[in-house]
């Protein structure tokens, strides 16, 4: 969506700052996905949750005919809520309380991935207690490095993620003979916002070498979950819509080896929700400083953290104005310095009340807002 086709008018008296989903390209980013994987009836998609869990956006996505990939009995519970089916939630998380392991246990979700020998034993332990059994993936720590912020690489064996490769053969024995356990698979993830398929590329490589090593070995593999990862193009929202699925799907067509009637999952998050939503702000007030010329909004990092938190980069357009262009360092009200959204943006010329759009935030931006300062959470507006 190109600055001008904003509905500015239907902004007015709407109480800002407010998330602004575009559901159209949602639904032409989950075309795009079907289309890629629509011949590989065993490869199935599920939507990372912890990206945008706002329940319309849910409900849309579960629509769709993807699963839900949580990391919370909260998160279990709101994608139950929106409409997907228990049994295309799959659930990891290093530290799943006894609550939570029951909740999903009691619902009948599609797999728990355990991330540890400590956890498996906790889920066999209640899920003999609770007469059920549990369908479990162990997840992988690959120790494959992704080039991206070393916030979210979580594929390094120095991560609190996942049972080490090297541990493996135990630990599907262990799993094996847990009568309540049904294992069923291993899970990967290496990171996220990954833009360089040879990325993905190494992750094929180091699954193809451990379901060889276990085929050796005479222990099954089960089916295969890669994570999810994939980056969108912060730049360019108005050309760049929708992520590489193309690249993307075919990096595993062409380098995973499969076994006949060996299934493929993936957990997508950000390159399905976060073109789709901006977060739009007011000017609240334009300050000249001795050096810099300060757009103050009244949307902060409690909105949207990304910035403050990982320098991340968030276009950012003035939707009122046309006027020549001017440099402003473009911050919130929040009391941290590090609540500035970028430094010397070239914006057409901000005046109070203006509205602002910070684009590409649909992910990790409404999902992660706080409270701080006592802020109230933001609204959200949805264009059909
Ligand atoms: N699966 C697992 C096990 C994950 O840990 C994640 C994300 C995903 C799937 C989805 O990854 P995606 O397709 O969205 O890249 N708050 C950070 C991103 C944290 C990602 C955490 N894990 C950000 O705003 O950049």
């Amino acid at each position: 969506m190109m600055k001008g086709d904003f509905p500015v008018g239907e902004f007015a008296g709407r109480k800002t700052p407010f998330y602004f989903y575009d559901l159209p390209l949602l639904e032409r980013t989950l075309d795009a996905v079907r289309r890629e994987i629509k011949d590989r009836p065993l490869w199935k998609v599920h939507y990372a949750v912890k990206a945008n869990a706002n329940p319309e956006i849910l409900k849309r996505i579960a629509a769709a005919g993807l699963g839900a990939d949580c990391v919370s009995g909260g998160e279990v519970r709101m994608a139950f809520e929106a409409g997907f089916a228990p049994s295309s939630i799959v659930y990891a998380g290093v530290g799943k309380s006894d609550e939570e392991i029951a909740y999903a246990l009691d619902i009948g979700i599609e797999r728990f991935n355990v991330e540890s020998t400590a956890e498996l034993l906790v889920i066999e332990e209640m899920a003999a207690k609770m007469g059920k059994e549990a369908p479990v993936s162990l997840r992988v720590n690959p120790d494959i490095g992704a080039h991206t912020h070393a916030n979210i690489t979580t594929g390094l064996a120095e991560n609190k993620f996942g049972i080490y490769h090297g541990d493996l053969e135990e630990v599907i024995s262990l799993a094996l003979a847990c009568p309540h356990i049904r294992f069923k698979g291993l899970h990967f993830h290496i990171g996220s916002q990954i833009l360089d398929m040879a990325d993905f590329v190494a992750l094929c490589n180091r699954i193809n070498d451990l379901t060889a090593r276990l085929e050796r070995k005479r222990l099954p593999a089960g089916d295969l979950n890669v994570g999810g990862g994939l980056g969108v193009n912060y730049f360019h929202p108005n050309h760049l819509p929708i992520a590489d699925f193309k690249s993307y799907f075919n990096t595993f067509k062409r380098h995973l080896i499969l076994r006949p009637g060996q299934a493929l999952h993936f957990e997508l998050g950000r390159s399905i929700v976060a073109p789709c939503g901006s977060l739009i702000c007011r000017v609240l007030y334009v300050k000249q400083g001795t050096t810099r010329q300060f757009a103050i909004l009244d949307g902060s990092m409690t909105e949207l953290i990304r910035p403050a938190l990982y320098h991340a980069y968030h276009r950012i357009e003035n939707l009122t104005s046309d006027e020549p262009e001017q440099l402003y360092d473009v911050v919130g009200p929040v009391c941290e310095s590090s609540d500035v959204f970028d430094k010397g943006v070239s914006l057409d010329a901000c005046r109070r009340g203006d509205f602002i759009a910070i684009r590409t935030a649909g992910a990790y931006g409404e999902s992660m807002a706080s409270t701080y300062n006592g802020r109230p959470l933001p609204g959200s507006f949805f264009f059909e």
